[in-house]
Parts: C-alpha cells; structure tokens; sequence
C-alpha cells in the first residue's frame, strides 16, 4: 500500500521502527518527518499526512505522538480525513470495517513497539464493511459542511 507517516520526538524512534517493519512487508512508505528526536510540533506533520490522504495521494497515514491523540485531534481537522486512535487491535480492525479510517494514530508513550507493530499490521489488513456503515459515514461528512 502507499502509506505516508510522520510522528513528533516522542514516536520518532518507533517510527523508525514501523518503517523497516511495513518497508519489509513491501508497503511503499513516504515520511514526512520528524527526523530526530529534537522537540518539534505533533502539527507539522499531522497536516502533511492528512492532505496526502485526503487527496488520494497515500491510501492510508499513520502518525506518532506520544499518546497519538494530539496527532488524531489535528488529522481529523482535514476534510474526508477518518483518523483513529487505536491502542489494541481489535479497535484497529474494527475502526477500518465500521468508520473506513484512513489514518492511524498510536502513542508511543503508551503501549510497546510490538503491539505497535500488531496494530499497524491488522489495520492495514482490514477493509470497510460498507453497507450499513456508509450512511453513518455521510452523516459525518455532513458535520464537515456545518
Ligand atoms: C509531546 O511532548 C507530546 O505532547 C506529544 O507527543 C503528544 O503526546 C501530543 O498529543
């Protein structure tokens, strides 16, 4: 799949880590950065990962933060962006068959490399249910136009 990601200071070194994992399972990755571990703002590159896939240039983001939620409070700021906060795998699948998510956010602060690792790998295997599930996504894009 094309993925974009991006984290800031606090999931730069598991980035690294997700990024030789999904590279090795053949995913084409682009990173927006950050590119060390100096303090830098979780925004910066919620936007870019966002955008790329809000205009079908990556078919899925992920992004990194040390709880992931200022990164999912910012992602979801981008029309027809569904960014979730996942924390356990079973979320993962579920928020890509029910809600159609697109970009994945984890906190590094939170859990392990290797459920880091769990998540991203059925996130990326899972895909939308469609049927009763799109309606409720067109409300949600309903709320945008507010
Ligand atoms: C950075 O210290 C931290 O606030 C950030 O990584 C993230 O947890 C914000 O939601």
């Amino acid at each position: 799949m094309k993925i974009y990601i991006g984290s800031d200071h606090g999931g730069f070194a598991y980035k690294q880590t997700l990024m030789k994992h999904l590279t090795a399972k053949g995913h084409e990755i682009t990173d927006v950065g950050c590119d060390s571990l100096a303090s830098c703002d979780y925004p910066d590159f919620a936007l870019p990962v966002a955008k790329a896939v809000a205009e079908k240039k990556a078919e899925v983001g992920i992004l990194i933060c040390g709880t992931g939620i200022g990164m999912s409070i910012a992602a979801n700021k981008v029309k027809g962006v569904r960014a979730s906060l996942c924390g356990d795998v079973f979320s993962a699948k579920a928020t890509r068959a029910h809600n159609d998510s697109n970009v994945l956010c984890m906190g590094a602060r939170v859990i392990g490399e290797g459920l880091m690792l769990e998540i991203a790998d059925a996130y990326l295997a899972t895909t939308f249910e469609g049927d009763r599930h799109v309606k409720r996504l067109n409300k949600i894009a309903d709320i945008e136009n507010i």
